[in-house]
């Protein structure tokens, strides 16, 4: 388990301030100016080296991230934007952070910036977080008057920090349709290339990080890239906020170390499964997007981004969704296609038909109104959405699906062949529209 001084999130449950002098008493803002000394290349070396994987969902390294803006150039300015979108079903970590945490991720904004050359940074908060906003905005007015940040700071490196608001499209957290969205158009999402780091907010260099990857990074700078890589299995180290959910006794986020075995996790930090180990059905561990793991499979697996990988699923953003032998797992699942149809942008063809057809044959499969042979036509579609379509939500709709068929076929057949034996006309409840 990880001990408490290895917690970089001190202030996680909100049992102490989040103000300025209280997040300089657990640490924050200290030595910023001698790390920004160490000069640029120093901490993306550093970031490089602490194997930090962004905590956004697709675990690209973070450092690596970074090395990839291009020189300053006065005609075309850099930026940072920070995704603090949110909105991944069953995640809920980085609201956690701009509540009760919020100067470290100012700090990190400071520090990330400054290495790639930025002077201004964005954070798009998702539009349902009001609450968090006013917390964030409270504590960069903060770090404004103490004139840490600002054209004018103690760090001498002018910087701008602006917390702009979403309006809650969950489509909005894919980053080139963030940036269109911070551009003020509708939030759809960009082909790629060019990458932002070419070509991002108004045309210009920028890099988008997840919150956590950008709050991280100050403690990692502090404590030194080789504490930060001694926690978790090789490629996938460092602390990681899971956000446990669903079926066990009790709910919770906690910080602990990457590749920590699942069992592990959910005895120490959530009381257990509601009604004892073998009544678990299945996991979605990394947010609603990522493929389901059946009980047998899950239970002694490390919780990382390659172990998950080689169930084919994927720690996502760590958004453990349980479920017990009580879940009504077709179900389930169809509420998540009724999810990626509703957030679909329209843009492309598979994605925006696609989602539509799936959650329909899907709504027909939980009643068991539906044709065997229309398994293996699901599974098939799902695979003409995957990976043909602009963003990835097109591969998020699919995944689910998929698990569903490769580890549940059998609760589907049954379905199908109790309602052969007894056909009803019982309206079907559906998602609402
Ligand atoms: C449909 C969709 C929604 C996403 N939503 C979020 C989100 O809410 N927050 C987030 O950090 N990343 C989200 N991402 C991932 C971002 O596109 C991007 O990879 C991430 O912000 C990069 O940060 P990182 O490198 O620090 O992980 C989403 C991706 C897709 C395809
Ligand atoms: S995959 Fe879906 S959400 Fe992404 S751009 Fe295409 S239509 Fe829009």
């Amino acid at each position: 388990m990880l001990a408490d001084r290895d917690r970089i999130f001190t202030n996680l449950y909100g049992f102490q301030s989040p103000g300025l002098k209280a997040a300089q008493m657990r640490g924050a803002w200290d030595g910023t100016k001698h790390l920004l000394d160490r000069g640029k290349d120093w901490i993306i070396s550093e970031m490089k080296a602490s194997g930090l994987r962004g905590r956004g969902g697709a675990g690209f390294p973070t450092g690596l991230k970074w090395s990839f803006m291009p020189k300053p150039d006065p005609a075309r300015p850099s930026y940072l934007v920070v995704n603090a979108d949110e909105s991944e079903p069953g995640t809920c970590k980085d609201r956690e952070i701009m509540r009760n945490d919020p100067h470290l991720l100012v700090e990190g904004c400071m520090i990330a910036s400054f290495a790639m050359g930025a002077h201004a940074c964005y954070i798009y908060v998702r539009g349902e977080y009001i609450h968090e906003r006013e917390r964030l905005q409270a504590a960069v007015d903060e770090a404004y008057e103490a004139k840490l940040i600002g054209k004018d700071n103690v760090h001498g490196w002018p910087f701008d920090l602006y917390v702009h608001h979403g309006a809650g499209a969950y489509i909005c957290g894919e980053e080139t349709a963030l940036l269109e969205s911070l551009e003020g158009k509708k939030g759809m999402p960009r082909m790629k290339p060019p990458f932002p780091a070419n070509m991002g907010l108004y045309g210009c260099p920028t890099t988008v990080n997840n919150v956590e990857s950008i709050a991280v990074a100050p403690t990692i700078l502090r404590r030194g890239a080789s504490w930060f890589s001694s926690f978790g299995a090789p490629n996938n180290v460092g602390t990681k906020l899971f956000c446990v959910s669903g079926h066990v006794n009790t709910p919770c986020n906690v910080e602990e170390a990457m590749s920590i075995p699942f069992r592990e996790l959910i005895d120490r930090h959530c009381g257990g499964i509601r009604g004892g180990w073998d009544n678990l059905l299945a996991v979605i561990p990394g947010g609603s997007s990522v493929r389901c793991v059946p009980a047998e499979q899950i239970i002694d697996c490390p919780m990382d981004f390659d172990s998950l990988s080689k169930l084919k699923s994927g720690l996502g953003t760590a958004a453990v969704i349980v479920m017990d032998k009580s879940t009504d797992i077709i179900r389930a699942i169809a509420r998540l296609s009724y999810f990626y149809k509703h957030e679909s942008c329209g843009q492309c063809t598979p994605c925006r038909e696609g989602t539509g057809w799936m959650w329909r044959v899907m709504e027909r499969m939980v009643e068991g109104r539906a044709q065997k042979r229309e398994i293996d036509m699901l599974l098939d579609v799902s695979k003409q959405i995957e990976g043909h379509t602009i963003c990835a939500l097109g591969d998020a709709a699919a995944w689910p699906i998929q698990g569903l068929i490769t580890h549940f076929r059998g609760e589907i057949e049954k379905r199908i062949d109790q309602y052969a034996a007894n056909p009803h006309s019982d309206p079907v409840r559906i998602a609402a529209e």
